[in-house]
């Protein structure tokens, strides 16, 4: 099994699952996600051989799946019946790593070849369902439950789509359920418009598709849509207590120009 098949957008998942796995190397980890290990090491089978180097520069993406993983813990304890939707999952293991009771049920989306990869490399687990399919083909939300309160994560997904389809995804989530939470990443306009120049994006074929300047301004696009905070990133206090003393340098440095530390948002909805 290797990474591959994967095409364009899809192969922006292997960055993510590698810093995952490299912060779980670390004395005292932040996301401490041995599942990403174990995917890295199936994907990888030189993984343990290989040397990564210090950098560990992409730390904040284990920061934003931190943050997520916080915010879906407390809305899943005052929830207990809830649906989850897991909305571009890629290899992300949040489904084992918050470990739901059974009341709630899951559901992992992205597309055909990412689920066919999660099930060779990831474990099943009880009340836990795989969607491949685009998640802008709303037609899925057919499959789920719709009388529970529901959270959605969505996680490095919105850059990739444009923002009629968030608007769509957003919109029909909220008419479809009772209650719930929505947490988002998004990138600000700057750094949408200067992705296809981005040499990361360049080397995975991607780019990003949207751009918000205030994102909380998204609660504007349903009258039952209410946004609820902003979670720090590249100054967050968990990225300056525990990365490396090479990385916090360079964020530091980054956060002295404002559009970098503003260059992805990560917030909460509710309705
Ligand atoms: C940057 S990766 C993030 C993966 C995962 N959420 C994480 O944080 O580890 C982006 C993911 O979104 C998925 N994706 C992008 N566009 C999508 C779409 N239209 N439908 C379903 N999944 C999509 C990609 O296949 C990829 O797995």
């Amino acid at each position: 099994m290797d990474d591959s098949t994967l095409v364009g957008v899809q192969k922006t998942l292997a960055p993510v699952l590698k810093t995952k796995a490299l912060d779980n190397r670390l004395p005292d980890p932040i996301l401490g996600d041995r599942y990403a290990e174990l995917a890295m090491r199936r994907l990888d089978p030189d993984y343990d051989r290989r040397r990564f180097g210090t950098s560990q520069m992409g730390l904040v993406a284990v920061v934003r799946a931190k943050a997520h993983d916080d915010w879906a813990r407390s809305f899943l304890a005052d929830h207990r019946d809830a649906v989850v939707l897991h909305l571009g999952c890629g290899l992300d293991a949040r489904v084992y790593r918050i470990d739901p009771p059974a009341t709630v049920d899951w559901f992992d989306l992205d597309y055909p070849t990412i689920i066919g990869m999660r099930q060779q490399l990831l474990p099943p687990h009880e009340h836990y369902t795989l969607i491949g399919s685009t998640v802008t083909d709303l037609t899925w939300l057919d499959r789920i439950p719709r009388d529970r309160p529901v959270l959605v994560i969505a996680e490095g997904l919105v850059p990739y789509l444009t923002e009629t389809d968030v608007r769509r995804l957003l919109t029909r989530v909220v008419d479809a359920f009772p209650t719930g939470q929505i947490q988002i990443d998004t990138a600000s306009v700057w750094a949408w418009r200067t992705s296809r120049w981005d040499p990361t994006l360049r080397k995975y074929d991607a780019q990003f598709h949207c751009g918000f300047r205030d994102p909380a301004a998204l609660a504007r696009w349903h009258p039952r849509l209410e946004y609820v905070d902003e979670a720090p990133m590249s100054d967050s206090p968990v990225l300056m207590a525990k990365a490396p003393a090479n990385v916090r340098r360079m964020y530091r440095l980054m956060n002295l120009l404002p559009g970098m530390k503003r260059s992805m948002r990560l917030v909460r909805f509710r309705f």
